[in-house]
């Protein structure tokens, strides 16, 4: 079938993006779901820097690539021998299948399914499959996955594995900043920080995914929630919303701010250093950011021993998602997780190379593509 999607042409073009238009919305020809896959009509998809991270390169993946992860829509069709999900329910995605099988996914969430992210770096869906194709220059070519889901598009067709009934009272754009911005950010907090009362939290970064963390932590019963960014307007945000304290790394370096568990949300080495160096006596540092591989921090391990204290690295919110995507839901439903508040803007796909530039510029929290149904 034909579908509307943004696809990365090329990557490292230069800002803004509203020049260059590294991205192009154009028809794309999707194939109907195989085994074990279904076809999702999408409703709502926000931006990630995960996504940004494609366009300027700091992560580097195949191109014609459609990008998109953090994406939720409506099941249209079920693919051969899947019957837990129905035609009718809406899904929020998530950004690594589980195979359920390899050694990782005995792990509770912990780590990554290993050839769950092996289909992701080579973009394609689990089991090698590429379902996008188009008319290139020289003849066919074929469009790579996104994570699993290139859910900057009209429809999708993803790994069962890739799609977590919400409920369908759950509105779209709620369902689809709980499938990366919420499952991260609040994993982070609630799966590898683990405060507990008494305990206090900063969360240093606060885009989409630092935003859902901050929420997350203060919808807790602990103690002192900090928020660390370089920019005042989310600092005065993060005050707006209930944060205890809101300073720049460089007021917390001058000051000597300290939380037990420090999330590191950014994406930046300097970053990590502000985590790192924030972190208490006997406390945890918790990093989700992304950077450039080729990144590096300074750190003292020295701290790390005499200070009796743990370092950890949390993907996808160290989150089993089918298990806890429902209990972000739940925790909205009874308005005690405002995910709504994420939300920073809702725009049209056509508006996507603009939305890398706000992005980029940290002017927003979550963009959040709204897809009309007549146009699907
Ligand atoms: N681990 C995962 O599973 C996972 C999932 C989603 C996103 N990510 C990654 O998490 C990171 C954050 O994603 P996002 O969509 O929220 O990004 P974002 O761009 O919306 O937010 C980043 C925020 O960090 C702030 N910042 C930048 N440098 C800083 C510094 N040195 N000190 C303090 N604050 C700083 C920016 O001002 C901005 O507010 C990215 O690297 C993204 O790729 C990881
Ligand atoms: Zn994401
Ligand atoms: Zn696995």
């Amino acid at each position: 079938m034909r579908i509307t999607g943004a696809v990365l042409e090329e990557i490292g073009r230069p800002r803004p993006y509203a020049q260059s238009q590294p991205i192009a919305v154009q028809e794309v020809e999707l194939d109907p779901p195989g085994p074990g896959e279904i076809l999702v009509r999408i409703e709502a998809a926000g931006i990630c820097h995960s996504d940004l991270s494609v366009v300027d390169g700091n992560r580097v993946r195949p191109v014609p690539m459609l990008l998109g992860h953090e994406s939720a829509g409506i099941v249209e069709q079920l693919g051969e021998g899947v019957d837990d999900v129905a035609v009718g329910d809406r899904v929020a995605m998530c950004f690594l299948p589980r195979c359920e099988q390899c050694p990782n996914c005995r792990q509770d969430g912990r780590l990554p399914c290993t050839p769950g992210s092996a289909a992701n770096n080579a973009g394609v869906l689990m089991g090698d499959r590429i379902l996008l194709h188009r008319d290139g220059p020289d003849g066919p070519e074929q469009v790579k996955h996104h994570l699993g889901v290139s859910g900057f598009a009209t429809r999708v067709v993803v790994n069962r594995a890739s799609a977590v009934p919400v409920g369908n009272d759950v509105p779209p754009d709620i369902a689809a900043v709980l499938g990366c911005a919420v499952l991260t950010g609040g994993g982070a907090v609630l799966n590898a920080a683990d405060p507990q009362p008494g305990d206090s939290v900063m969360i240093v970064g606060l885009g989409g995914v630092g935003m859902a963390a901050l929420l997350t932590a203060l919808s807790l019963d602990i103690g002192e929630v900090i928020a660390v960014d370089a920019l005042e307007s989310k600092l005065d945000l993060a005050r707006q919303w209930g944060a205890d304290a809101a300073y720049t790394p460089q007021q917390v370096a001058e000051q000597g701010v300290k939380a037990t568990h420090v999330v590191e949300c950014a994406g930046h080495p300097r970053a990590f250093e502000t985590a790192f160096k924030a972190t208490g006596v006997g406390g945890r540092t918790v990093t989700i950011g992304l950077p450039a591989p080729t990144a590096l921090s300074e750190i003292s391990p020295l701290t790390v021993t005499a200070e009796a204290r743990t370092i950890i690295g949390s993907y996808l919110g160290s989150a089993v998602p089918a298990r806890d995507i429902p209990r972000y839901a739940d925790l909205w439903r009874e308005g005690k997780l405002p995910v709504e508040r994420l939300i920073s803007s809702r725009i049209r796909l056509d508006q996507i190379n603009e939305a890398m530039d706000q992005l980029a510029d940290g002017l927003a929290i979550r963009q959040v593509i709204m897809f009309d149904e007549e146009e699907a």
